[in-house]
């Protein structure tokens, strides 16, 4: 079938429209005629996937990366990337006035590294081949490289081989000191030639939670600060911009401040807040996360942190500071109706809010915005080239 596209969806997708039904296409971009089959049929949408461009938009251009029409994961791999920028600014500008938050002006951050960025990438291996998942199906897709990750995790998949395992997943994680932390899954397990060792910097080689060589955990160390980052816990994935963001919201916090950082991870942000402010309260569910927080304040010699481990939607009413400022980090589902609730019920100056999915960021700040201002809005690059941005929007309590 063919179709005209409008604009792009939040996925990144084309929109066009039949009749009174939306359709999503894969592949598309805004202006673009495409010929399209279908992959989905529901009652309010279809979704499809250009075959076709029959009419290219200006915008196009050929992929910078080889695999990623078959692997689908750097949505705008086939735009510049001051582009990508573009249709990553409208789709935001479009969520916000879809929900009613109209005249806010978007500020961006553009990514220092385009490519060879990204410190994790997650694998599969299937007949001793690594690949991905085609976007949103278990079609297996080969790849040699994927030019988004770290210059020290793509030199490891060229050696690829010197790993045997037949089938499984591998998530390769690395820091800025090149050090790679090989995180196995297999029912089989993992043979590793020597060269491995002497040819790359292994922190860590773990199988299916058995640690097979070295630490379950790396090291990063960032603006004088040194973390410890357990296998299964959460780290920024771009450190470039997250540098970024941390510089743009520290200059908020003053020496008097008492601050709930909810999500906290490994305590990216608590260590950086625990210099200027006077107390830093940190929330997780991830008890490893926890742990290392805990580990990385002490080591760090910052003795005004505590962490909680558990849910924030469970721990944050119980909690019995005051705090002055808030910043939330929380996962694609955003904010817990509990959250919320507590946020709108306390007299908080300034929350600050980063979020890694628009639509559940806009979602809660059209709640927020019932007791609070926002006052400036700026999308971080954080993932370029995917169709993923990182957005922080900074609230400040309204003055009645
Ligand atoms: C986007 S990460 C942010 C981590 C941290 N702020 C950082 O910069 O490294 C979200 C974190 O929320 C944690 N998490 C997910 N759901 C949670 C919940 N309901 N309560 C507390 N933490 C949660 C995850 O384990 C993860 O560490």
């Amino acid at each position: 079938m063919k179709f005209h596209i409008e604009k792009l969806d939040y996925e990144g997708r084309g929109i066009s429209r039949e009749k009174d039904k939306v359709i999503f296409i894969e592949g598309a971009l805004p202006g673009e005629e495409v010929e399209a089959s279908k992959i989905k049929e529901e009652k309010h949408f279809e979704l499809y996937k250009a075959t076709q461009i029959l009419k290219p938009a200006l915008k196009r251009r050929t992929p910078f990366c080889p695999f990623s029409k078959e692997c689908g994961g750097c949505t705008f791999a086939m735009v510049s990337y001051e582009n990508s920028l573009l249709y990553k600014k409208a789709i935001i500008e479009d969520l916000l006035k879809h929900n009613g938050l109209e005249h806010i002006n978007i500020e961006i951050a553009s990514s220092p590294k385009q490519t060879g960025y990204r410190n994790k990438i997650s694998l599969k291996i299937h007949d001793n081949q690594i690949g991905y998942y085609k976007e949103g199906s278990h079609d297996f897709v080969p790849i040699a490289n994927c030019l988004i990750a770290l210059p020290a995790i793509q030199n490891l998949l060229e050696d690829v081989s010197l790993i045997t395992i037949q089938e499984g997943a591998i998530t390769i994680r690395s820091n800025n000191n090149d050090e790679l932390l090989l995180i196995i899954e297999s029912q089989e397990e993992p043979k590793f030639k020597e060269e491995l060792i002497q040819k790359h910097k292994i922190a860590g080689i773990i199988w299916n939670e058995k640690c097979l060589y070295n630490s379950p955990f790396f090291f990063e160390r960032l603006d004088h600060l040194l973390y410890k980052v357990s296998a299964e816990s959460f780290f920024q994935v771009n450190t470039d911009i997250a540098e970024q963001i941390a510089k743009d919201i520290l200059p908020f916090f003053k020496k008097e401040d008492i601050v709930y950082d909810l999500y906290c991870g490994v305590g990216y942000f608590s260590l950086k807040l625990a210099r200027i402010v006077k107390q830093v309260i940190g929330i997780e569910i991830n008890p490893k996360a926890i742990l290392n927080a805990t580990y990385n304040a002490s080591l760090n010699n910052l003795t005004n942190t505590s962490f909680h481990v558990g849910k924030v939607e469970e721990i944050l009413p119980k909690l019995p500071y005051k705090p002055s400022k808030v910043l939330v980090d929380p996962p694609r589902s955003g904010l817990a109706k509990q959250v919320l609730d507590v946020l709108l019920t306390s007299s908080i100056n300034q929350i600050i809010y980063i979020s890694c999915n628009p639509k559940t960021l806009v979602r809660d700040l059209k709640k927020l915005t019932e007791k609070y201002e926002i006052k400036s809005l700026k999308l971080y690059d954080m993932f370029p080239f995917t169709k993923h941005v990182e957005v922080c929007a900074s609230l400040e309590l309204k003055k009645c």
